[in-house]
């Protein structure tokens, strides 16, 4: 078999056997095949597509290029959750600890953020000593003790797309939906959930910029990942602006542990609600998502998702007084507000210029190996369809120093737009597709 071959196939619209996508797979994770027809083959599906059982295959040779994750030793349900990507949001460290204090298993396999979008592992290490290199046995032991582990991911899981997707930023070729599944659930599979429920982004913010695209790609992930013999739903959400009020690490938790505590009501209580009903349904242990809900709001109520997330900083080496007392968490030494010169109402918030801010302001990695400050970042006071007086607050901004507060709050005030007219509040959650 000759990559020149398949490239020509897939140019001219043809489809890839099975063995093609395995050899043209296994041969590039192996380095027999180079970068230049990688990236030539990536660029040909991004143009001429695939179908299902080509993406199907796909995924599954990616799965297959390293370790998969057998989760057997776990008793019970494992759910996971991905969501592809988006600025403040925090929902694992509300989701996880909530699902699995209604009994779900979760043995969650997480990366740190890189560029303008946090990842859930940088988040949790605002608590102080909390680890994610844990060994497998401690990570299998935890899931069967409190339901509950989160585990840095390891480098053999799906070399493929790191390969891959290293590739695809390069040449043009990310926004394709068979690479965008194949990628994304190639490394679900391999974590071995049962239960795979999707938060799948939509706008200014996300790679999908339509409810449209995004739909494609909900539904191609989800059949995928039914047709690989997992549980699986999507739910499509909103990034025309960040989700909820904090961008930045710390930040961030503590917004979820407001939620946490059932002190914070709003669409990312709703979100989180809806993703977590999702999971408990396609589980089996609820009949439907809005019966789910009902049994999530309890242990919200009754404080045990909290104390969920208490006994997993515990069980990682965390000081867990901080889920109960958040002024432990990481502060930041300086806050400036950043005042609206303008009133009107909010029409937008450039969701992922906010989060550049918050990269600005040092939260986030510009290369794999920067560290981050977790105390940085931006509290919003306005979101869209707020109403804003001359004078008044739009955010608090959170800074190692007044210089870069300064230069964030200037930053900052460009990000909104504002109409003289009330605007509607946009809907954070857009469709469940199950
Ligand atoms: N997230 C991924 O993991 N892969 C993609 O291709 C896009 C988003």
């Amino acid at each position: 078999m000759q990559m020149t071959e398949l490239l020509a196939k897939k140019r001219d619209g043809g489809a890839l056997s099975t063995e093609e996508i395995d050899f043209m797979i296994q041969g590039y994770t192996r380095g027999e095949i180079p970068d230049y027809q990688m990236s030539a083959m990536c660029m040909a599906i991004l143009l001429r597509g695939m179908d299902e059982r080509e993406t199907l295959d796909m995924t599954t040779s990616m799965m297959h290029s390293g370790e998969t994750l057998d989760l057997s030793p776990i008793r019970g349900i494992k759910a996971d959750k991905h969501s592809t990507g988006g600025v403040g949001d925090k929902t694992s460290l509300i989701l996880c600890p909530m699902v699995a204090a209604a009994g779900l298993k979760i043995a969650k396999m997480s990366g740190r953020g890189l560029g303008h979008t946090g990842g859930t592992i940088d988040k949790l290490e605002s608590f102080s000593g909390f680890s994610t290199a844990i060994s497998e046995e401690t990570f299998f032991r935890n899931v069967n003790d409190i339901g509950i582990a989160i585990m840095g991911q390891t480098a053999d899981l799906v070399p493929a797309d790191k390969k891959i997707y290293a590739l695809r930023d390069v040449t043009g070729t990310v926004p394709s939906i068979p690479l965008i599944v194949s990628s994304i659930m190639s490394k679900k599979l391999a974590s071995g959930a049962d239960v795979i429920v999707l938060d799948v982004k939509c706008g200014d913010g996300a790679f999908m910029k339509t409810e449209q695209q995004a739909e494609e790609l909900a539904r191609g992930l989800t059949r995928i990942g039914r047709l690989a013999g997992r549980k699986c739903a999507a739910v499509i959400t909103d990034m025309d602006q960040p989700l909820g009020t904090a961008v930045g690490n710390a930040l961030e938790v503590r917004e979820a542990l407001a939620v946490l505590r059932g002190e914070e009501r709003g669409e990312l209580l709703e979100l989180c609600l809806t993703l977590g009903a999702c999971m408990m349904v396609e589980a089996g242990v609820e009949w439907s998502v809005e019966e789910a809900k009902l049994s999530l709001m309890k242990v919200i109520e009754d404080g045990s998702a909290l104390e969920k997330l208490a006994q997993m900083v515990r069980a990682q080496g965390g000081d867990a007084r901080a889920v109960y007392d958040p002024a432990l968490l990481p502060q930041a030494a300086v806050t400036m507000e950043a005042v609206s010169q303008r009133g009107g109402f909010v029409s937008r918030i450039h969701a992922e210029r906010v989060g550049l801010i918050s990269m600005h302001l040092g939260g986030g990695r510009v290369t794999k190996e920067s560290s981050i400050d977790l105390s940085v970042g931006l509290q919003l006071h306005k979101k869209v369809g707020d109403r804003v007086q001359p004078g008044e607050s739009l955010a608090v901004i959170h800074a190692a120093s007044e210089e870069k507060a300064r230069e964030a709050a200037e930053m900052l005030l460009e990000c909104y737009e504002f109409s003289d007219g009330p605007i509607e509040k946009p809907r954070l959650i857009k469709q469940i597709i199950r």
